[in-house]
């Protein structure tokens, strides 16, 4: 007999079928053992009645997180029995043979079979092998898949080529002080801050690329917003008009990418009662708009020139007011706050340039670059590192290069606000911060 799976039972009511995964929870009453048998497809309970001795044995053996093997007769449940919002609920797996195939050794140090486990954040990570498994938890990533798939899949559609590019290099793309330094052999090396160069290399050669991969960040503090290794969906494209055009493409990335998750995790939203923004147009601000805004609607005044995390807040706040939307880009930032490469405005003092606000937080920063090599060259010096240290990159502007630009995505940040959660190491499967190295 094949396996069957949990969500096909209510299909097959009368059959006989084999049904595998793991015992969610069991429950005695009198001689009738009750088992939630759950699998990938969701969750089932089975009845295990007195009869076949061996069967009986080993039901009375089994405990939650236990793999087992059954083979048992869908039947009706009675109207009055049915679990509201369950999808299996209608059903109950009369065991006939039920059979162990792994089993817990010890006792389990968290109890995932509760609707929610309450658990602090470094519990829940600690024992991520285990909570991994609970329904909430499962429902992250499963979320977390759908931006990943429906991220190439409409980059793809407008013609961008996959691209995977090395993570050890031999300088701090970025610059500033958060990079990773590594020992490589007798030299230094460094771990990718973003895939930047590579991408822009990947224009001269595909015209528009994209990237999904691990971004290495030196953060030395603990926020809700920053791990120390993340994924990064990084899009470049040549050709373009202005930076616009970049801003233009990244709307479409994010109104496919809610529209899919809507579609496809309608069970997963409900379990954090979320809901998706609805994105046609992404309003656009200069920054220097917004630190006026701040001021003037929230008397916020900003020391400096950016926007610091309670700024984004608001902005964003003021945003929905304004124009019910969700998600808002600040174009515009200065120079000497961007990297190197960036394209400076036609003023010499502000960059075409933008950061996409979306339910108050950062969640991508994209602009147009410089194609010029001796304008290359210039912007480096500006910026206080010396050319030498970047002679691979500047080799790409020697060759001829169109004018392009692009973004990086933070892939977990859309997730985090997607679903409302506390801290982004929630939407990382197995976070890394300043003290986590395991599991
Ligand atoms: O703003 P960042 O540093 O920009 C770049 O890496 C540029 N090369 C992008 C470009 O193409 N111009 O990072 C881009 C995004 C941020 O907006 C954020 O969503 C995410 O990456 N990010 C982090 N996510 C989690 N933890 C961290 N420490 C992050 N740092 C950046």
């Amino acid at each position: 007999m094949t396996r069957t799976l949990i969500n096909e039972t209510p299909k097959l009511i009368g059959q006989t079928i084999k049904l595998a995964g793991w015992v969610h929870v069991r429950r005695d009453h009198g001689k009738i053992i009750f088992i939630d048998l759950r699998d990938r497809s969701g969750i089932v309970q089975m009845v295990v009645i007195p009869g076949d001795q061996e069967t009986y044995e080993a039901a009375k053996t089994v405990r939650s997180e236990f793999v087992i093997e059954v083979e048992g007769l869908v039947k009706e449940r009675p109207a009055s029995a049915v679990k509201q919002g369950s999808a299996t609920g209608t059903v109950e797996i009369e065991v006939k043979k039920l059979t162990v195939l792994g089993k817990v050794a010890g006792e389990l140090p968290v109890d995932i079979s509760k609707e929610d486990m309450d658990l602090n954040l470094d519990t829940l990570l600690n024992n991520r092998t285990l909570t991994l498994r609970h329904v909430k938890i499962k429902a992250i990533f499963q979320i977390y898949g759908e931006v990943l798939r429906s991220f190439s899949e409409i980059v793809r559609r407008d013609g961008f080529q996959e691209i995977k590019s090395p993570k050890i290099l031999n300088s701090a793309t970025e610059g500033g002080a958060n990079f990773f330094k590594i020992k490589y052999f007798e030299q230094e090396a460094y771990l990718a801050q973003s895939p930047q160069f590579y991408k822009q290399a990947g224009v001269g050669a595909f015209e528009r690329v994209f990237e999904i991969g691990s971004v290495f960040r030196a953060e030395p503090h603990f926020t809700t917003r920053h791990v120390n290794e993340y994924i990064g969906l990084d899009a470049e494209m040549g050709f373009i008009q202005s930076f616009e055009d970049v801003m233009n493409e990244l709307e479409e990335v994010m109104m496919h990418m809610f529209a899919s998750i809507e579609k496809r995790c309608g069970d997963e939203l409900a379990l954090y009662g979320a809901t998706v923004p609805k994105v046609k147009v992404i309003p656009r601000m200069r920054l220097t708009q917004a630190l006026e805004i701040l001021e003037r609607e929230y008397g916020k005044k900003i020391e400096g020139v950016d926007i610091d995390p309670e700024g984004e807040r608001l902005i964003c706040e003021w945003a929905a007011k304004e124009y019910g939307s969700e998600l808002v880009f600040l174009t515009h930032y200065p120079v000497s706050i961007r990297p190197f490469y960036t394209m400076p405005s036609a003023d010499g003092e502000f960059t075409e340039s933008f950061d996409l606000l979306f339910r108050g937080l950062e969640i991508a920063t994209g602009g147009q670059r410089i194609h010029d090599y001796d304008q290359l060259v210039e912007s480096i010096k500006r910026h206080n590192l010396k050319p030498e240290d970047f002679e691979h990159y500047l080799d790409i502007f020697k060759y001829g290069m169109p004018p392009h630009g692009g973004w990086g995505l933070g892939s977990e940040r859309i997730v985090q606000q997607t679903l409302g959660l506390q801290s982004i190491k929630e939407a990382v499967l197995f976070p890394r911060d300043v003290k986590r190295l395991t599991p």
